[in-house]
């Protein structure tokens, strides 16, 4: 499990969403016996709902009896978590010593033009989140992008092109 900070991210700000509740109780009602069950049901909320909306953080308060202060604390320790919404398609982009050698900053770039996002953003339409990212451990493919699970070595201009194109045609499920 990556100790990483996780993204900048002001929760305060964020307006209150409405939300379907009922995930997020049947994640807690599953581990709800579990002794050091938060990171469990953060986890599972997660991946119920892409990220870890911010009324799951005072139901899960509620009922393990916890402070939000200590979960905000949990989730913004963790990089694994998100607190806004995240993209369909996740972008990433090493940035790492032998990526930017071999042109890292201008695929970088494009992606921003291209996607009209940058560093840690998510589409409006939900469908891309774009990250610059630390060294992948393949540099001899460098400069490398990753979609998912994808992985896209020798990057260059035309192929960040022809990745969002292929991208857009793909299903938003
Ligand atoms: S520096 Fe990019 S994969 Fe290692």
């Amino acid at each position: 499990m990556s100790n990483a900070p996780a993204e900048a991210t002001n929760v305060e700000e964020t307006p209150v969403e409405e939300i379907d509740l009922g995930p997020a109780n049947h994640v807690i009602d599953k581990y709800l016996t579990l002794p050091g069950n938060l990171m469990p049901v953060l986890q599972g909320i997660q991946d119920e709902y892409g990220y870890v909306p911010k009324p799951t953080i005072d139901l899960v308060a509620e009922r393990l009896n916890v402070y939000p202060s200590q979960i905000f604390g949990v989730l913004t320790f963790y990089a694994q978590f998100h607190l806004k919404p995240r993209g369909r398609y996740i972008i990433r982009v090493c940035v790492g010593t032998a990526c930017h050698v071999q042109g890292a900053p201008r695929i970088v770039e494009t992606f921003f033009d291209k996607l009209g996002i940058s560093h840690a953003e998510t589409s409006p339409d939900l469908r891309y989140t774009f990250e610059k990212v630390a060294c992948l451990g393949a540099c001899g493919m460098a400069p490398l992008a990753m979609v998912n699970d994808d992985t896209f070595g020798k990057m260059t201009v035309q192929k960040v092109e022809e990745i969002i194109a292929e991208y857009n045609q793909r299903p938003m499920k």
